[in-house]
């Protein structure tokens, strides 16, 4: 079986005088393998039958079909061989592929019963007889899969069409969300075949994919499937599957679906959020079968995945190249037009670097909707004056977080600021905190990004805190806050949204090394640089940064520390007069520790080791002795 796998069967199918004994002999030709006419597997009665112009009947059609099968299991050459047959009914195509393990493509040649009519009376030796055209039209059960062609035009365009859908790169999508929607349309603009499924669920989802096949006809063409078996045997081997359902154990159990029902050299690309370590545990029990697998980050949101995404695929190197050219494709360009994805490194690493692309993304969100809060209501800025600002920051740090928070302050509903409606309990689907695990896994200090995940946990306590805010006056501002804050302002963000980015790619360094995926930090800033949520000027500035300095942490960048350095006063000032006056800035606050630790010599550390010692004889290294010696004390004896 195996050296059968690379055999394709193509058969030409339709209703008879459609054209498919001319554009199947083309088509063999091309491909140059054996051409085999259905029509002359009749047996004698069958031909008698349709000459006279007596439908046949499914028993009629039986030994017929089984006569081609065998054939098809005759096939001999490595590459398959052209069929033709008319196969109206999903039954005769269905039996068909039962009686064999090889992998089929249907090529469905269909025109208006009119221009076939006049084909007919205008051609010569077919037995078949015109009047048994409308029988046909009856019967017929247009596939929702396979390449359609209409055969108004010449039998080599006709060919032409088949070969150009042949070559195209082939993928089947499980799973038609919106990101799997829109996955799917970016990738048929792309050159891609793609074959969707969507499960059914009664009264939930229905007919998702056929409905989606539907509904873009008009420029598309996907073929669809509802059952899960039909559509990975209509997908060649060896076959890539795309994933794109909710992480958790809905990928497993879709995993073990499609297990019995795969072949080694499969490939499985999960394209949601999940988790690195489930990704990890995938990739090792799939492997063992020969299935490959590719844990693969997809940033952009809705419009990402059908415009342009950033994609990061981890697992084999093997893997990937084999659906480079189909990820490339689709993904975001970066300004020298390069694809916006790019292989990120072995086991769980595609989809460590999306979980802590959404750590640097809790971080600037916070930092943004802090700093438009103390702009609010403690500067008393007009909602204009606040976008307005924002506009400004943004002519230089082209963020588009940024940019879609200045959309979001022009929003009214009724006249009213669609924000004022909007309830202030942060919802998560939890990539911010697994980074803050995967930070205390690798000893990371990951501050403003494990803020973040904090405060939209206090945010969803509304009742505690609705309860807490009628017991503590926090309503009027405490302090006045200086007038030139606001020259400050803009210093103050920008040194935050570096250090939430140091942060971040901290933890991608430190967990890189940790586990040897050698990951290329520059690389990911690139396809980070476009396409996805955190794309902005800084993230294009630090594709160099990282080349110049790859193993460092940010915050020792030589050109970085000039910038830092101008503005640590204006963070500082801003984030200590904002509290002071009442305003909460978790974001803020949080880097101005981490900057203000980080860039110490001596911190208080040296009286936590005390602690320690004193009460749990944990032992101490000394600043007099050489590093990795420990050392006690027996406080109370020596007192
Ligand atoms: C992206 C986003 C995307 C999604 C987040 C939101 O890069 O396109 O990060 O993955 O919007 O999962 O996460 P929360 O619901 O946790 O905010």
């Amino acid at each position: 079986m195996q050296e059968d796998r690379g055999k394709r069967i193509y058969i030409v199918m339709g209703v008879a005088g459609v054209g498919k004994t001319s554009t199947a002999k083309g088509l063999a030709e091309k491909l140059q393998i054996p051409f085999y006419e259905g029509d002359e597997m009749h047996s004698v009665e069958n031909i008698e039958k349709m000459k006279n112009g007596t439908p046949l009947t499914d028993e009629d059609r039986k030994a017929w079909l089984q006569k081609i099968a065998d054939t098809i299991n005759n096939v001999q050459h490595k590459n398959g061989a052209v069929f033709t047959c008319s196969a109206l009914k999903e039954r005769y195509r269905e039996f068909l592929m039962d009686q064999t393990q090889l992998s089929f493509e249907w090529i469905y040649l269909y025109e208006t019963k009119e221009a076939i009519r006049s084909r007919m009376q205008s051609g010569k030796d077919h037995f078949f007889n015109p009047e048994l055209l409308q029988s046909q039209f009856d019967t017929l059960e247009p596939p929702a899969y396979g390449i359609h062609i209409r055969t108004d035009k010449t039998p080599a365009e006709c060919i032409d069409s088949i070969l150009k859908e042949i070559k195209k790169p082939k993928i089947g999508i499980i799973g038609l969300g919106v990101m799997g929607q829109g996955l799917a349309l970016n990738m048929a603009d792309n050159n891609v075949s793609v074959t969707v499924y969507n499960r059914e669920i009664k009264g939930v989802e229905e007919d998702i994919a056929k409905n989606f096949s539907d509904e873009n006809k008009e420029f598309y063409y996907f073929s669809w499937f509802k059952d899960l078996e039909k559509f990975l045997r209509y997908l060649p081997w060896p076959r890539n599957i795309l994933l794109m359902v909710k992480a958790g154990p809905a990928v497993d159990s879709v995993i073990s679906e499609v297990l019995p029902l795969l072949q080694e050299g499969d490939l499985i690309i999960d394209a949601g959020n999940s988790h690195y370590l489930d990704t990890q545990r995938r990739i090792s029990e799939l492997e063992e079968k020969d299935i490959h697998y590719l844990g693969t980050g997809v940033s952009g949101g809705e419009e990402g995945a059908r415009n342009g995404p950033s994609i990061m695929p981890g697992g084999s190197q093997e893997a990937y190249t084999r659906v480079s050219s189909i990820l490339e494709s689709i993904a975001a360009k970066d300004k020298n037009g390069d694809a916006c994805c790019t292989y990120i490194g072995r086991e769980g690493s595609g989809h460590f670097v999306k979980m802590v692309h959404n750590g640097i993304e809790y971080g600037e969100m916070q930092l943004i909707a802090e700093s438009y809060h103390f702009l609010r209501f403690y500067m008393n800025l007009s909602i204009e004056e606040i976008a307005a600002t924002f506009s400004k920051w943004n002519e230089s740090l082209d963020s588009y977080l940024l940019e879609i928070s200045v959309d979001i302050l022009q929003r009214r509903e009724n006249g009213e600021l669609l924000l004022d409606l909007i309830l202030d309990a942060a919802g998560q689907k939890g990539t911010g905190g697994w980074s803050t695990e995967a930070a205390l896994k690798y000893g990371v200090a990951l501050d403003t990004i494990t803020t973040a995940v904090m405060a939209r946990n206090i945010s969803g306590e509304k009742e505690l805190r609705t309860r807490a805010s009628e017991l503590y006056d926090n309503k009027k501002p405490r302090n006045k806050i200086s007038e030139d804050i606001k020259e400050k302002l803009f210093g103050a963000f920008k040194l935050v949204q570096i250090i939430n980015h140091a942060i971040g790619f901290d933890l991608i360094y430190k967990a890189s090394e940790e586990n040897n995926w050698n990951l290329d930090l520059s690389e990911i800033s690139r396809i980070w640089t476009n396409g996805c949520i955190i794309r902005s000027a800084l993230m294009e500035s630090l594709v160099e940064r990282f080349k110049e300095n790859p193993e460092k942490h940010l915050l020792l960048n030589p050109n970085l520390i000039q910038e830092t350095e101008t503005c640590r006063e204006d963070m500082l000032e801003v984030g200590t007069q904002a509290m002071a006056a009442g305003c909460p800035m978790p974001v803020t606050a949080s880097a101005i520790n981490y900057f203000l630790n980080f860039t110490s010599y001596q911190t208080s550390a040296n009286m936590i080791q005390a602690q320690r010692d004193y009460f749990g004889a944990h032992s101490y290294e000394r600043t007099d002795k050489p590093r990795g010696k420990f050392y006690r004390t027996h406080w109370k004896m020596d007192n």
